[in-house]
């Protein structure tokens, strides 16, 4: 068994490489910057990728809901020998999505992992840069929270999901065990980093614009404002069970994601 990891350099690839690493089990890392060069966008690129390969961590283009290459590409490693497929959906996705569809409809084993907005955001992405400016520009000012997810824990499902019987068929809702506010969270990165972080209230319209700025596809930026919205109203503050379920024990606190990240904002 070789496992395809897309997005190996990310923020859940890697780590499920890393534990790939400590199982012993094969895989192969991909994305634009890999040895075997793998770019969603450039299907020349997917052959070399998905020779020899039973199994993929399939984590589609961010900044886009686009489902072309995904719908593309599923056929392909079917065709190439794929037998088992784990798609990183997101929270607020459902059955229509269209990179969700093509994974059902691959005629292999599949799982859906759909996880809430990750904690590593602030320190590996999105958030890192605003939070070493000291300002989070968000529609988000209000008492609305939020369970965010360390990417371990993503990376630890995922990785029972490809190693382990049991998990074909199954959509997962995953999320960290506690919801926080933007303004909790900050606070929590100050207490260890010592760094004052506060969030610079804007209307949704204008945060749509920022992020189509910043290279997302209006769709997805439209996506994000309105998940942002519902964090605000206090629509996103539900605990899943996916990590509990799939791990058998609760997800890393957000406390402990922050000790283990306090590095990045130092
Ligand atoms: N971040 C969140 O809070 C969150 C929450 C729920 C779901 N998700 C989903 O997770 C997925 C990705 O997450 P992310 O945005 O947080 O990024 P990420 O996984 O941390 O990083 C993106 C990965 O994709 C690779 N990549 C970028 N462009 C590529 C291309 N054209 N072809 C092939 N590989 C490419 C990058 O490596 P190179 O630059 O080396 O190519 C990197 O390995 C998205 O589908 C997103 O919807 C994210």
């Amino acid at each position: 068994m070789t496992i395809l990891v897309i997005g190996a350099t990310g923020k859940t690839g890697r780590r499920v490489t890393a534990a790939l690493d400590a199982l012993g089990v094969a895989y192969r890392p991909v994305s634009r910057s890999t040895p075997i060069r793998f770019d969603w966008t450039d299907q020349s690129t997917w052959a070399a990728a998905l020779d020899g390969v039973t199994a993929v961590y399939l984590v589609p283009l961010g900044m886009t809901l686009d489902d072309t290459e995904v719908a593309a590409f599923v056929p392909q490693a079917v065709v190439a020998g794929v037998r088992r497929i784990v798609l990183l959906s997101a929270r607020g996705l459902d059955s229509d999505d269209g990179r969700e569809r093509a994974v059902r409809e691959s005629g292999v084993d599949w799982t859906i992992l759909r996880p809430t907005w990750f904690s590593q955001n602030f320190s590996e992405d999105y958030f890192l840069a605003e939070v070493l400016a000291g300002e989070i520009v968000l529609p988000a000012g209000g008492d609305g929270a939020h369970p965010f997810i360390d990417a371990q824990d993503i990376a630890d499902v995922a990785v029972a999901a490809l190693t382990q019987d049991g998990h074909a068929g199954v959509t997962y809702e995953l999320s960290g065990p506690e919801a926080l506010t933007f303004g909790e969270a900050l606070a929590r990165i100050g207490d260890v980093s010592g760094r004052s972080v506060r969030v610079v209230d804007v209307t949704p319209a204008d945060y749509t614009e920022l992020l189509m700025q910043g290279g997302f596809a209006q769709g997805y930026a439209e996506v994000l404002t309105m998940s942002v919205i519902g964090i605000r109203d206090g629509q996103e503050a539900a605990l899943s069970d996916g990590v509990p379920s799939v791990l058998g024990h609760d997800g890393g606190s957000f406390d402990d994601y922050v000790k283990e990240a306090a590095g990045a904002w130092r």
